[in-house]
């Protein structure tokens, strides 16, 4: 043993955990923990494991925004020994303190006492709005084609700018699962140097409502009944489409929640958008109003209906986990960050549309999306809770060059996020909070309140002030000071209304109808007609169905088809718009990086072929998961699901290598998924995988006695169902169709 026992154990663990690791779970992520368990209780001590690899927390700053030069592992455990939280080491952890082992247990026991306190302290409010969420730190690198519009220093060319991204759902509970139709989240916070700026945006570019003042009405709407708090994470109930239908304005995101839109295949694979118009403002002064546009680099792609439900239940963890594994990957998810550029006139309007209209859109053909950064996510969080959960955005938090406008929504968020985090985050001083120190200098005469980590020095919290030589002193442009841009309020009457731009509700829905694919559309009937059928109020359909009838008379009448009502007439002219083909998600080819290949095989299987296929699929930047009879290896390739814990929703891809014979375990009463297809000598639950992948218009390869898989199943020589001689000749025609995400072809579809 060397001098220093804890670091000479610390180095055959890491040591050990570097080559188990490449045995147990080789490339596939998601294992817990920097190195693999040892079967007996490790004894001897040793510092706190280093973190995952690919695994980041925030920089260690002080409250005020300094560097300190600590490692960011000492954010949270320190030394080889149990101790108190005031650093008391202790003996045993396991026993109360008791008069004689019988008891009674003392009240003088403070280490019992401060576990049980602490734990029973351990939860925080959910947030009200977005409470289930996945987060991950990266940075963002500026193309410096934004500097003539803005002065952001972040958006200087060649800057690099810390990162933390929180993708979330909506309207479900923390619990609830991520694949649920719903809006989601993407609130990014760049550290910048100026001053931190959030862009708190979501996946879908217009909102429910015009004005902040009804979003309590539109959240109620959307939450569970409050009788009988059902339905969780849905928005197929009637309290959301009583609000929907009876306010209109709400018609357009609605459309998009239908749409596929409303259920993403990964966070990986989702637009952002700002949503409201900002204003730009450059160094000269001159201004320009713009929105902000995230692009994923793999393309908007989603899961389809059945896909969701299946996932709801099988893995509600399926949008962070695939978050995260792509990142330990090696798989880094990149977006581009773009604008769109308006000229900053007096009536705030471009091509005829309002631009503090939050429900609106500005077609891309008509002001193209102008890239200006790179994002880059490359660390998970350490910590859930610390990083994750205590992160608080504010679309408040903006940086000179970049200014609000006058959107009745944006003005009542810029009170709503301070305002719900001081209860969420306890107190006024979360902004202290490591996730959310700022990485430019603070000094803000703000002081005192709960969980206060600063000490603060200075007798004069006030300005102007003497008694401490002035500090802090106001700047100007030479210091890069926020700029409230000087716009003129025009003379009116104070008024509870909206501008009459803001009265059309309907032609914009038209648009993003008129510009889906048919079987974008069909996904759209099919969604309006599940959720309406959920509702038990006939009213609430028959007022919906008349929102339909003034967007669309073809989808109106085939979702009235579905619910077994008459279809109404319009009760305003059909809008006369211009499609816009930047919305649909079908036709064009994307990179397949991270994306999951299931690869069947059985004993019998070509393993050389397989473990070649393998290599293959990791050296595309893809993941391979080996289904198998049963778990440990096959050969000697490790197995990573089983007919019975693998489910075809899991993969983008299903490859074949074998036609293996049923498994012992092919009971229906062991496995119900064995009951689901009858053939004498392949295991049901592999016919099942295959039709399911069929169904879900998923690309199927099979080579070797995989073939006779296929046939049995009743898909060969159909769309995107290939074959070949060997595995590698399959996998190549599998990616080029997987790049299109899906066969479409296999979808026909009936709306036009
Ligand atoms: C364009 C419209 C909107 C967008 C894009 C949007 C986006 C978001 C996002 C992404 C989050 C989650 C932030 C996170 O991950 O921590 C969030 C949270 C929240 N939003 Fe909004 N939102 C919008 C409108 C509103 C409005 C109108 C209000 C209220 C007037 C509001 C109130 C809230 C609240 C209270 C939270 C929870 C914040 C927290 O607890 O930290 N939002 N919103």
């Amino acid at each position: 043993m060397s001098s220093n026992p804890a670091k000479a154990v610390k180095n055959v663990v890491e040591a050990a955990a570097e080559k188990v690791a490449d045995v147990l779970a080789p490339d596939v992520p998601g294992a817990p923990g920097s190195a693999p368990p040892t079967a007996a209780e490790p004894t001897t001590p040793h510092d706190p494991l280093p973190p995952k690899k690919e695994q980041g927390t925030p920089e260690t700053r002080t409250p005020t925004g300094a560097k300190t030069g600590a490692p960011s592992t000492a954010n949270g455990q320190q030394g080889a020994f149990l101790t108190t939280s005031q650093g008391a080491r202790l003996r045993d952890t396991d026993h109360s303190l008791k008069a004689g082992p019988r008891g009674p247990v003392l009240l003088q026991d403070h280490h019992l006492r401060e576990k049980i306190t602490h734990f029973d302290h351990e939860r925080i409010p959910e947030r009200v709005v977005h409470a289930r969420g996945a987060g991950a730190h990266g940075v963002f690198t500026a193309y410096g084609t934004a500097e003539q519009v803005t002065r952001a220093g972040f958006l200087k060319k060649g800057r690099e700018t810390d990162v933390f991204v929180r993708f979330s759902t909506v309207l479900g509970s923390r619990g609830s699962a991520d694949t649920v139709r719903d809006t989601r989240g993407f609130a990014t916070k760049f550290y910048t140097d100026e001053g931190t700026f959030d862009l708190v945006a979501n996946n879908i570019p217009v909102f429910f409502i015009q004005d902040a003042i009804k979003f309590p009405d539109v959240i109620h709407a959307g939450k569970p009944h409050p009788d009988r708090e059902i339905p969780q994470a849905q928005s197929a109930h009637d309290t959301f489409w009583d609000f929907v239908s009876l306010h209109t304005e709400a018609q357009h995101h609605t459309m998009w929640n239908m749409s596929d839109r409303g259920i993403p295949r990964s966070y990986r694979m989702m637009e952002g958008f700002g949503v409201h118009s900002f204003r730009l403002v450059n160094g000269a002064g001159e201004t320009a109003l713009a929105k902000f546009h995230w692009k994923p680099k793999l393309g908007v792609h989603s899961l389809t209906w059945e896909e969701a439900q299946l996932l709801g239940g099988i893995d509600p963890d399926f949008h962070r986990r695939d978050l995260y594994d792509a990142i330990e990957a090696g798989a880094y998810p990149e977006w581009e960050l773009g604008i769109q550029v308006f000229p900053d006139t007096p009536e705030e309007t471009f091509a005829g549309i309002d631009l503090l209209d939050p429900t609106k859109i500005v077609p891309e053909e008509l002001a193209p999306v102008q890239p200006i950064g790179k994002l880059t996510l490359n660390r998970t969080p350490t910590n859930f809770f610390a990083e994750t959960e205590q992160v608080a955005f504010h679309v408040g938090h903006l940086p000179p060059g970049i200014d609000v406008t006058n959107d009745p929504l944006l003005q009542g968020r810029l009170f709503s996020y301070v305002d719900t985090q001081l209860t969420r985050l306890g107190g006024p001083n979360f902004s202290q909070i490591p996730i959310n120190r700022p990485h430019a200098p603070v000094n803000d005469m703000l002081r005192d309140g709960f969980h206060q980590d600063a000490v603060h020095a200075g007798v004069a919290p006030y300005r102007p002030n003497s008694l401490d030589g002035g500090n802090p002193f106001p700047s100007g442009d030479a210091e890069h000071a926020f700029v409230d841009v000087p716009v003129t309020v025009a003379e009116a009457p104070k008024a509870r209304a909206n501008p009459a731009s803001f009265d059309d509700h309907h032609s914009q829905v038209r648009l993003f109808w008129l510009s889906m694919s048919p079987v974008e559309k069909e996904h759209i009937i099919r969604a309006y007609t599940f959720e309406l059928g959920k509702c038990y109020h006939q009213a609430i359909k028959e007022r919906q169905l008349q929102s339909l009838a003034n967007i669309d008379p073809v989808l109106c009448a085939q979702v009235a088809a579905g619910l077994g009502l008459p279809a109404p007439e319009p009760t305003v002219p059909l809008a006369d718009v211009a499609p816009s083909p930047a919305l649909s998600q079908v036709g064009r080819q994307w990179p397949t990086d991270g994306r999951t290949i299931g690869i069947v095989v059985g004993p019998d299987s070509d393993l050389d072929g397989v473990g070649q296929v393998r290599s293959e699929v990791l050296a595309a930047g893809m993941v391979p998961l080996l289904i198998a009879p049963h778990g440990g290896m096959v050969g000697d390739l490790h197995v990573q699901r089983t007919f019975a814990t693998g489910r075809s929703v899991e993969f983008d891809a299903l490859l074949l290598a074998a036609a293996p014979a049923p498994a012992p375990d092919a009971l229906p009463a062991r496995d119900a998924k064995a009951g689901a297809a009858d053939s004498a000598s392949v295991d049901p639950r592999v016919l099942l995988l295959v039709q399911e992948c069929w169904r879900h218009a998923k690309a199927v390869g099979a080579w070797g006695d995989g073939v006779t898989v296929l046939d049995q199943a009743g898909v060969t020589g159909t769309p995107g169902v290939v074959t070949g001689d060997s595995g590698t000749e399959v996998l190549t025609t599998v990616g080029q169709l997987l790049a299109a995400h899906r066969v479409w072809e296999r979808f026909p579809a009936s709306a036009t």
